[in-house]
């Protein structure tokens, strides 16, 4: 069985990544959603709150399933099996870092390894961060965010502002 990791801080996911698991799960035949824990960056939803928000998300998708891990991908990917880890690229400024990150995994786990799948076009601009800076200040997220989640993001990031 081909299985892919698609790991990320989904905080919280996008209509990008969905558009990047969706193209993955028509490639392996199992997609793990991988969502790292503790990402470093103070995130604004807790993991229970992404994990949650990504299984309603990928809820139509039968080979798709998601959950929490810790710790380093290279690891993870090895204890599930996996040999493949996918990535989305919006733009040359995801390179660098990106291409750093697989050089890296590859040494901690040489059997596994990063394809990237090139971002669809009307999903280049979108992060997860321009999302929140948006629902924060009460603007229109339903362009941006799987409509499952749309209300939960908005209601919660701008009730922090109040
Ligand atoms: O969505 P993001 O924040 O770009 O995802 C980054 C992620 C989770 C893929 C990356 O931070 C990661 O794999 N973290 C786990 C720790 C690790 O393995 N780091 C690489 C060696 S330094």
């Amino acid at each position: 069985m081909k299985i892919a990791i698609c790991p990320g801080s989904f905080d919280p996911i996008t209509l990008g990544h969905l558009d990047i698991i969706q193209r993955a799960a028509l490639m392996f035949d199992k997609v793990i959603v991988a969502v790292l824990v503790n990402p470093g960056k103070n995130p604004s939803f807790t993991a229970e709150e992404r994990l949650g928000m990504i299984r309603r998300a990928v809820a139509d998708l039968p080979n798709v399933e998601a959950e929490c891990f810790d710790g380093l991908l290279a690891d993870y990917v090895r204890m599930r099996n996996a040999h493949t880890i996918v990535k989305g690229l919006r733009a040359v400024t995801d390179f660098e870092y990106e291409f750093q990150m697989a050089l890296i995994n590859r040494k901690l786990n040489p059997d596994a390894d990063t394809v990237f799948l090139t971002t669809s076009s009307q999903h280049m601009y979108l992060s997860s961060s321009m999302v929140k800076s948006i629902a924060q200040f009460g603007g229109d997220i339903s362009d941006f965010v799987p409509e499952c989640i749309c209300e939960e993001i908005s209601e919660r990031l701008s009730r922090r502002e109040e």
